[in-house]
């Protein structure tokens, strides 16, 4: 039998190069060799997005842009979390083996309470119970996250083990974090400092035009210039060619790199041909987008499909745990 792969994006923004490169590129690769289950988790979205202007729309949006980058609806099972009803009587049941004390002292949550004191509503406490809820309803054992999600995954874990303990059954497996192929890319942002992310603000998005594309590139910090042959770049030079290095041909890069060694490097000519290669890898993505975008019933219809095979493996494993806790199966 196939490995179960779950994955999530929450629907509060476009998909990202970092995105792109920290993960979704390799769900294309995933979802021939694991039973997938990719989903846009619009509920985890209303913990910090309480009033959603369009959250259909929202969700619509990822999945034309997941759909964009190579996950395939007939290989991959690629659904909207609130389609799937399932979860949330899972997540009932998980809350009530959660701890308070350990809920609290999640440190997404404390940084949340610290940056939005006005808003700290019970979802943003029980955000863990419900992800593990997402991942323990296919009895997933692999799920693609970035490091900033191993707590939440330590608690998926724990989770798991609390239930199958209590009730004395091995009912779900516990999950590992999955990085294929080493470490998942971390993408900088063109910032100076730091990865790219849309809270940072520093981000390129897969649907971005390329007059915006050249324009934050331009815009990219950068310093002076070395003065001293074969010194070593500081951060924001490093990050530049960080992501030429993703979407440059290597010769390109190296071109950039020796007259950075012999302090012959001008940025702007290094930017412009930044600019030109970002393009070229994401117009072909961002016209996929725009051409699956202006189909609506396809985008409901693949919506419609996966949500039923979530159902399919969602309200077997709930039936699993009704039995498991004394609840008549459904
Ligand atoms: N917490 C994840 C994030 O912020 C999103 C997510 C929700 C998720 N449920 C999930 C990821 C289940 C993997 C599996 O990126």
């Amino acid at each position: 039998m196939k490995e179960i792969v779950v994955s999530g994006i929450r629907p509060t923004g476009h998909l990202h190069l970092g995105n792109y490169f920290g993960a979704v590129q390799n769900f294309g690769l995933m979802q021939d060799e694991y039973d997938c289950f990719f989903f846009i988790a619009d509920w985890h979205s209303l913990t910090t997005h309480p009033r959603p202007e369009n959250i259909q729309g929202n969700a619509h949006t990822i999945l034309a842009e997941y759909l964009a980058c190579g996950i395939d609806p007939d290989k991959a099972v690629i659904y909207i979390q609130s389609d799937v009803p399932e979860i949330t009587e899972l997540y009932l049941y998980l809350n009530m083996l959660a701890q308070l004390g350990e809920l609290e002292r999640v440190a997404s949550f404390k940084d949340k309470v610290r940056l939005h004191p006005d808003n700290v509503n019970v979802g943003l406490l029980t955000y863990p119970t419900l992800m593990a809820a997402d991942v323990l309803i296919h009895k997933a054992t692999k799920v693609p996250v970035g490091k900033d999600q191993e707590q939440n995954m330590e608690m998926i874990r724990r989770y798991a083990r609390h239930f199958n303990h209590l009730y004395n059954v091995d009912l779900f497996p516990e999950p590992e974090s999955f990085h294929p192929e080493g470490p998942m890319r971390k993408v900088p942002g063109l910032n100076g400092s730091g990865k790219m992310g849309k809270s940072e603000g520093n981000a390129i998005y897969l649907s971005d035009d390329e007059k915006t594309i050249r324009k934050k590139v331009m815009k990219a910090v950068t310093d002076a210039g070395p003065t001293i042959p074969n010194s070593p770049k500081p951060e924001p030079i490093a990050n530049l060619f960080a992501l030429m290095e993703l979407v440059s041909d290597p010769s390109t890069l190296d071109y950039f790199d020796n007259l950075y060694k012999c302090c012959e490097i001008r940025y702007g000519d290094m930017k412009k041909q930044l600019t030109d290669d970002i393009n070229r890898f994401c117009t072909p993505i961002r016209e996929r987008i725009h051409h699956i975008l202006a189909d609506i019933p396809y985008l409901k219809g693949v919506a419609k499909r996966g949500a039923e095979h979530a159902r399919q493996s969602a309200i077997g494993t709930l039936n699993e745990v009704r039995q498991t806790i004394g609840f008549p199966c459904r």
